[in-house]
């Protein structure tokens, strides 16, 4: 039997799921998040990812989702979402026992990693790959489909985004963000558009819209608790689905179109701008942390780490 080209479409959306804000999602994150480090922070991370241009948290960003599907990477599948096992749209929120994976979730993941990045007595290279991991989960913990259970996260819903058919964790994880880029068009390398929007963004952190909630966005983070941290950006995010992922539910939007001059796009537009600035602004107060508190960059009498590096 001859596919179609449209039926070959709609066969490699199914087949080829994500798992992951598209490559622009997680490169703009990471710039708003080197808009943020502080000096001491970007030269202990360009130094420890042996790059030191602006570029340096951008590079990796998109490392984790290259290496998933290889031999050596495949245990990190799991790493890069939680599966809440909630009943959306009545129903949202994590319980971590309940729906963290025995084998890691991104909630544990980012803990695990983070205090890989400070335990002295690794090897480099496992620092510099704890580094690119925790770089990526922050940004994937944003995005409300990777905190949550129904339809393998909105791999299993088929939808239609500006008369293309999509999974609807396509749409979330790439779409959507794509309409914040002017032409609607992402190039195969993101980085100036990401860069781009990563400035508008930043501005609007410190002097526009989310000038007054942003301070808010950093409120209970701590590493002494990695765990407490991400499990409540990750119930935020999945909160999302609830009121703007699937507001009726799964089944309503199945085959729907959600692209351009539709209500759901508009309310989902908001929403992922959010999730960016919060993810980059996060990982740029997460960075700052784990710099201030690692062997050798400060006097460690400076900070208290409870645990020390056993996190
Ligand atoms: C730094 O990262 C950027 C982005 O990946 C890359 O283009 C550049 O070649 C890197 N520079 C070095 C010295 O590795
Ligand atoms: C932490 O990461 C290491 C290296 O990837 C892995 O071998 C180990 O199983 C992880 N531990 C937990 C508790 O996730
Ligand atoms: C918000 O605006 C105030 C006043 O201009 C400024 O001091 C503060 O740094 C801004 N917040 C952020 C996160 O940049």
């Amino acid at each position: 039997m001859k596919l179609s080209p449209l039926i070959i479409g709609a066969v490699t959306t199914l087949s080829g799921q994500t798992w992951a804000w598209g490559g622009f999602g997680h490169i703009t994150v990471a710039y708003i998040a080197s808009n943020f480090v502080s000096p001491k922070t970007a030269t202990y991370f360009q130094t420890l990812l042996g790059n030191s241009t602006d570029d340096y948290l951008a590079g990796v960003a998109t490392w984790a989702d290259s290496v998933r599907y290889t031999k050596w990477g495949r245990f990190s599948g799991p790493l890069h979402y939680i599966d809440a096992n909630d009943s959306p749209p009545s129903y949202c929120g994590i319980v971590y026992e309940r729906d963290c994976n025995p084998s890691g979730c991104i909630v544990s993941a980012i803990q695990n990693y983070t205090s890989q990045i400070l335990d002295p007595s690794l090897r480099e290279s496992s620092r510099v790959i704890a580094a690119k991991f925790v770089i990526h989960f922050v940004g994937d913990i944003h995005q409300p489909l990777h905190n949550e259970n129904v339809a393998r996260g909105g791999n299993g819903i088929l939808v239609t985004f500006d008369k293309t058919k999509f999974n609807l964790h396509h749409v979330w994880d790439t779409s959507i963000a794509e309409k914040l880029v002017p032409g609607g068009r992402v190039a195969r390398q993101p980085y100036a558009q990401a860069k781009h929007l990563a400035d508008q963004l930043s501005g609007q952190i410190v002097g526009g819209k989310f000038n007054e909630s942003s301070r808010s966005w950093l409120e209970g983070m701590t590493l002494a608790d990695p765990v407490a941290t991400a499990l409540q950006w990750a119930v935020e995010g999945n909160a999302h689905v609830c009121t703007t992922v699937m507001p009726q539910g799964p089944e309503a939007i199945r085959d729907q179109e959600l692209g351009s001059d539709t209500v759901y796009l508009k309310n989902a537009l908001p929403v992922i701008e959010l999730q960016l600035a919060k993810a980059g602004y996060r990982l740029a107060a997460w960075l700052d942390m784990i710099a201030a508190a690692a062997p050798g960059n400060f006097k460690t009498d400076d900070f208290s780490l409870p645990g020390g590096s056993d996190l």
